[in-house]
């Protein structure tokens, strides 16, 4: 495996693969590596001839008040395993060669970057998100790329950014990946001490019992949003959000008569998490 740092070396590692008519898939990531990252790398692995992963911790993606200086990093660690899964290039840029003096051009996507994270967040966090995405879609030119569904919101913020400039790349969102009681998993879970790590498996569970009332034939979003507001409450979460809105362009729901998109986000001790559930609808619904 190659780690690279600069933008024209990873241009030339992708013309290499490209001259032999090989396949590029990108891994976008901010490192800390855990099993969600993994099945990403597999994913990409298994569909393409050069798999690049990158390795940033954007800072426009963060606000003021947020964990940018504490965020887990470990280049070391992640490069030894990135290199174990078959990855060929980890680009792992500074901050400089992204973001070259006079940088000034920034992408924003109206309406779904305004609700739920970009609205407890605020709207730079998917500006930071889709501006970098775009940025390593222009540099790594893949012809897929690999986001986990944990985020979303993010996945749909990037796949309308794709939609909308026109970009040749193919977004592949992959399950979220969950620890055995449930807990999505996150790189900021390392935050967690005991107690907080055991609070915040209420998070699934809460998700869980909204998809029950869902599947048992419920339809009012109200009513499936309280059932998982109970399970909150019941562990002493407070969240920042709970909301169920159109998986596919988060607009409100009042009954889910499509497919909907669970969202919840909290900050549990030291940590802010987010998950979400699709509920989705049957084939007879969908056609009524
Ligand atoms: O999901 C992440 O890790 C980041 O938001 C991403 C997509 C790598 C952009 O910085």
């Amino acid at each position: 495996m190659n780690i690279v740092r600069t933008v024209a070396e990873m241009r030339a590692g992708v013309a290499r693969a490209r001259r032999q008519g090989g396949t590029v898939g990108l891994v976008p990531t901010m490192g800390a590596f855990h099993e969600g990252h993994l099945s990403l790398m597999r994913a990409a692995r298994e569909s393409n001839d050069l798999v690049v992963v990158s390795l940033f911790v954007n800072p426009t993606q963060f606000g003021p008040s947020e964990d940018l200086a504490s965020y887990p990093r470990d280049e070391a660690r992640d490069a030894a395993i990135a290199e174990q899964q078959g990855v060929d290039i980890l680009f792992a840029p500074d901050a400089a060669e992204v973001y070259p003096d006079g940088f000034s051009t920034g992408i924003h996507v109206k309406g779904i970057t305004e609700v739920l994270d970009g609205a407890s967040r605020g709207a730079f966090h998917f500006d930071g998100v889709a501006t970098v995405v775009t940025k390593l879609f222009g540099i790594v030119t893949p012809d897929d790329a690999y986001f986990g569904q944990k985020d979303a919101q993010q996945v749909l913020v990037v796949r309308r950014v794709v939609r909308d400039l026109n970009l040749a790349v193919r977004i592949r969102a992959c399950p979220i990946v969950r620890e055995p009681d449930g807990l999505a998993m996150s790189s900021r879970n390392v935050y967690l001490d005991a107690d907080a790590r055991r609070q915040a498996a209420a998070l699934n569970r809460a998700l869980d019992a909204a998809a029950s009332v869902h599947e048992a034939g419920e339809r009012d979003a109200a009513t499936i949003v309280a059932a998982a507001a109970r399970v909150l409450s019941h562990a002493g979460i407070r969240p920042d959000y709970l909301e169920l809105r159109s998986a596919e362009d988060l607009s409100p729901l009042e009954r889910v008569d499509r497919d909907a998109l669970l969202a919840v986000a909290a900050r549990v001790g030291a940590a802010r998490l987010i998950d979400n559930h699709v509920l989705t609808i049957t084939a007879e619904e969908g056609e009524s």
